[in-house]
């Protein structure tokens, strides 16, 4: 029949335009594993309470097992008039198995049900999204460790401004998805709390035992509060918060990897299988998976906004405001489990045109505050050092050469006019020009010697384990 599981109270029937406004069922039905397996822990507890005879819970696990085939096959009658997954499933459940199925609801309600059933989903997302973080993260290792010596501008402003290792470069995206992952690891640990057993607002009269449903159901912990863990959704929040991070770092990777894709910059191609050609310009080739990721972290960065802007207004504790966080918090795990599944396939087939990186490295006199610390190291003030090889870098540009093909006097005679610094300069200079000396000398943790670089893979492959 066509009545509704709360319909006794009501003298007409929702019109077609509010069951659909109302129903949730075609996008909360994701979380039917999770509503299964639920009930099934709420059921069991309440035949080990003497609240519901033996027979019910085994009425109760053999309707279950039917409707999760029902479900997997696709063979499932999923139906507006039955507003979600929760009250699908139940009248399935009641018509497989009787007054069994009318049982299974005693001291539960949607509330705690839905929360619950949120909850677990979201633990299985993250736990999802952390392991697709490590496979990215092993393969930007990979990449980074083979371009551990590849020398390439690092910029400012979008500037050149002084040399870096390509691997160095990739290390930086490494260190942000490290606190990525370390986000969700602790986003986890609040979601995996248990609302269960705080009903539709208050508790129960009946003498559950929610300690051993959090125990079936892998959560580490009761929410403390029935109020409360039945209404906040600040967990899904948090999520998205993380999410909206974890994006907005591919997001600047990605606008890294379209601008050295460009022609002019060159500094990179990106495997044919991640890009796409124009349907008038022959000669295309387009960065769209990039270029989407950083589109995508819009939509993300909206969820995020989206459930802030649901909670904010909503006094304690359950309104039907809540149903409304579901599409937000599935689009977001979807988003960031598809680019990181993309991402790491990616990474491993960029081509580095190291010849490219060099030669934008001796466009942009990259070494000029080697040529300063040099100075610095033979006694003459940081300041006077600055200015002395400003006035160098102003002649270079006059002759419209780079540093190092100075000789040794034209060199003297562009700094001339800084007291001290000429008759500091000696032949040794020319080593402390080279890209390659730069380098070798950040060789501090942090730095981009190559050396650091290969120690901080090392590091990171400990980490990953
Ligand atoms: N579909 C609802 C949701 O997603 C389930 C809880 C409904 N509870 C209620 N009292 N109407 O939030």
């Amino acid at each position: 029949d066509a009545a509704k599981a709360w319909s006794g109270r009501f003298t007409e029937p929702v019109s077609e335009l509010v069951k659909r406004y109302t129903a949730s069922v075609l996008f909360d039905q994701r979380m039917a594993a999770q509503d299964i397996r639920g009930s099934l822990a709420h059921a069991k507890m309440l035949a080990r309470q003497g609240i519901i005879a033996a027979s019910d819970l085994a009425d109760i696990e053999r309707g279950m097992a039917q409707i999760q085939g029902e479900i997997e096959r696709g063979e499932f009658a999923w139906s507006l008039d039955d507003e979600d997954v929760h009250l699908n499933i139940e009248k399935r459940l009641t018509a497989l198995v009787g007054d069994a199925g009318k049982r299974l609801h005693t001291g539960r309600s949607r509330n705690d049900q839905v929360a619950t059933d949120i909850r677990l989903w979201l633990r299985d997302a993250i736990d999802q999204i952390l392991a697709l973080v490590v496979d990215f993260q092993k393969n930007l290792l990979d990449v980074a460790e083979a371009n551990a010596d590849t020398p390439m501008p690092g910029f400012t402003h979008l500037q050149v401004a002084q040399p870096v290792t390509f691997g160095h470069h990739l290390m930086a995206y490494y260190e942000m998805s490290r606190r990525d992952a370390e986000r969700f690891k602790d986003c986890r640990k609040r979601t995996n709390r248990l609302p269960l057993g705080s009903a539709a607002l208050a508790g129960t009269s009946f003498p559950i035992d929610r300690e051993f449903v959090a125990a079936e159901l892998g959560f580490d912990e009761v929410c403390a509060n029935s109020l409360d863990a039945v209404s906040d959704r600040d967990f899904a929040i948090e999520f998205c918060a993380a999410a909206a991070l974890l994006m907005t770092h591919l997001s600047r990777l990605s606008e890294e990897l379209v601008l050295w894709m460009s022609p002019r910059v060159g500094f990179i191609d990106l495997a044919d299988r991640f890009c796409t050609g124009s349907s008038i310009m022959p000669q295309k080739k387009n960065p769209d998976v990039p270029e989407l990721v950083r589109g995508k972290t819009g939509r993300v960065n909206g969820s995020l906004i989206a459930l802030l802007t649901l909670m904010k207004g909503q006094p304690l504790a359950y309104n039907k405001d809540n149903q409304e966080d579901k599409e937000p918090l599935f689009d977001t795990a979807d988003t960031v489990i598809d680019t990181l599944r993309i991402y790491a396939d990616m990474i491993t087939g960029i081509k580095v045109k190291a010849d490219a990186m060099r030669d934008a490295l001796s466009q942009g006199y990259a070494t000029a505050t080697d040529l300063a610390d040099y100075l610095v190291k033979k006694g003459l003030p940081f300041r006077d050092a600055h200015e002395a090889v400003a006035l160098a870098v102003r002649a270079a540009e006059v002759k419209g050469c780079d540093l190092p093909q100075f000789s040794l006097d034209e060199l003297r005679v562009a700094m001339a006019p800084v007291a001290g610094a000429a008759q500091r300069l000696d032949d040794e200079v020319f080593a402390v020009l080279t890209v390659e000396g730069s380098l070798a000398s950040r060789k501090h943790i942090g730095g981009t010697a190559p050396v650091q670089v290969r120690a901080a893979i090392a590091r990171a492959r400990a980490q990953l384990g």
